[in-house]
């Protein structure tokens, strides 16, 4: 079961290479530019949306604000994301016209499933978007779409994080394409960059050892700053919960422009700064706030693409951790989020502390 892993999160970290597999297999059509992700959502309803609401909790709202910029980039469709205790249907949108996506690794989530009985009761279509058959969220939805990461065990969210993030590219892809708002070419780049998803995500996952060292050396740290820009906004906000949750360790993630703004009052000598230089992340801009912190001692451990925009970036950080493999800039912070998954891993493991089975956490949340 655990495979000769020690824990089931790091069996799970090393399982992304065939869970996307899983979930991309058949799906995509890349010389067409079209996508099948086995969803009824009819052309006329497609092109009706007026915007799409995402509600989900954790890890899995991060996936949804990943792909909520790739939806607003790509598809050209407002699309919102809430935490999905908060979620309330705001009654100056039209129903008919707004779409709602819950994104839910377990299906059984009960702040997701609140939320879209809210969105149903004002009359709004809802959307599954999860990685387990016969769920109530599944139930309880017009559509479902599942990402089919495989069980996952580990509190910590990791594989099925890749896995929703790979299939709401689909999704966007789908919608953007059935709208006329994406064209041909970029639809097929996207494709071509899902497909090379498995073996960018191996390329990060052979560069372990290198990863453990520096977990090692930080892992006694006062606390860990988390930094990326757009799309490596939700990578860094994923990367610090992860590292919360599983090492017990302050961890925080900002848009890095944020941290000028009061964070930076917190950095010193002991404050590792993670940051994600990818492209599709604002890599030039976040070097200035790399900057900012190491001027004030910080360590920064960065991660960028292989002769990407970010590569002089990351040069000048600690620990130039590069995505061998690269994808679309659309893609490479979710790769890149494969670097912090491992450090959260080997610092909680350097620490000893019960990975699979954090205190005060449940895998799946079934109270409000
Ligand atoms: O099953 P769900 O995706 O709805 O779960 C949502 C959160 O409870 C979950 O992502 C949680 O934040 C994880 N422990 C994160 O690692």
């Amino acid at each position: 079961e655990k495979s000769g892993y020690d824990h089931y999160m790091l069996k799970e970290i090393h399982e992304q290479p065939r869970a996307l597999r899983q979930t991309i297999s058949g799906r995509i059509d890349a010389d067409a530019g079209t996508v099948d992700i086995e969803v009824d959502l009819p052309a006329e309803y497609i092109d009706s949306i007026e915007e799409i609401q995402i509600v989900a909790c954790g890890t899995s709202n991060y996936a949804g604000r990943y792909a909520a910029e790739l939806l607003e980039s790509v598809v050209d469709v407002r699309t919102t994301v809430e935490v999905a205790s908060e979620y309330e249907f705001d009654g100056g949108r039209d129903p008919w016209r707004t779409l709602v996506v819950a994104v839910t690794q377990s299906g059984e989530t009960a702040d997701t499933l609140s939320a879209i009985r809210r969105a149903k009761r004002a009359g709004a279509r809802t959307l599954a978007v999860t990685n387990t058959l016969g769920s109530t969220i599944v139930r309880e939805t017009d559509d479902s779409v599942f990402i089919r990461a495989g069980p996952e065990i580990g509190v910590a969210a990791t594989k099925t994080f890749a896995s929703q993030v790979a299939t709401l590219t689909l999704l966007a892809v789908h919608v953007g394409r059935a709208r006329g708002s994406l064209s041909y070419g970029w639809a097929r780049e996207l494709l071509e960059s899902v497909r090379k998803l498995p073996n960018a995500v191996q390329g990060v996952l052979d560069r372990e050892d290198r990863v453990r060292e520096v977990a090692r050396e930080y892992a006694d740290s006062d606390a860990f700053f988390f930094v990326g820009r757009k799309l490596g906004h939700p990578v860094a906000l994923e990367g610090a919960l992860k590292l919360k949750e599983i090492s017990y360790d302050h961890a925080e993630g900002f848009a890095a422009g944020e941290l000028k703004h009061g964070p930076l009052a917190l950095v010193t000598e002991d404050t590792p700064v993670l940051a994600l230089l990818t492209d599709g992340s604002r890599p030039t801009e976040t070097l200035n706030n790399v900057k900012e912190v190491q001027a004030r001692g910080a360590p920064v451990i960065g991660a960028a693409t292989a002769d990407g925009d970010g590569e002089a970036a990351a040069d000048s950080t600690y620990l130039d951790v590069e995505l061998p493999v690269p994808v679309t800039g659309a893609l490479e912070p979710l790769v890149a989020n494969v670097y912090w998954q491992l450090f959260a891993y080997h610092v909680a493991d350097e620490k000893g502390r019960p990975i699979d089975r954090p205190r005060n956490l449940a895998k799946s949340v079934t109270v409000e």
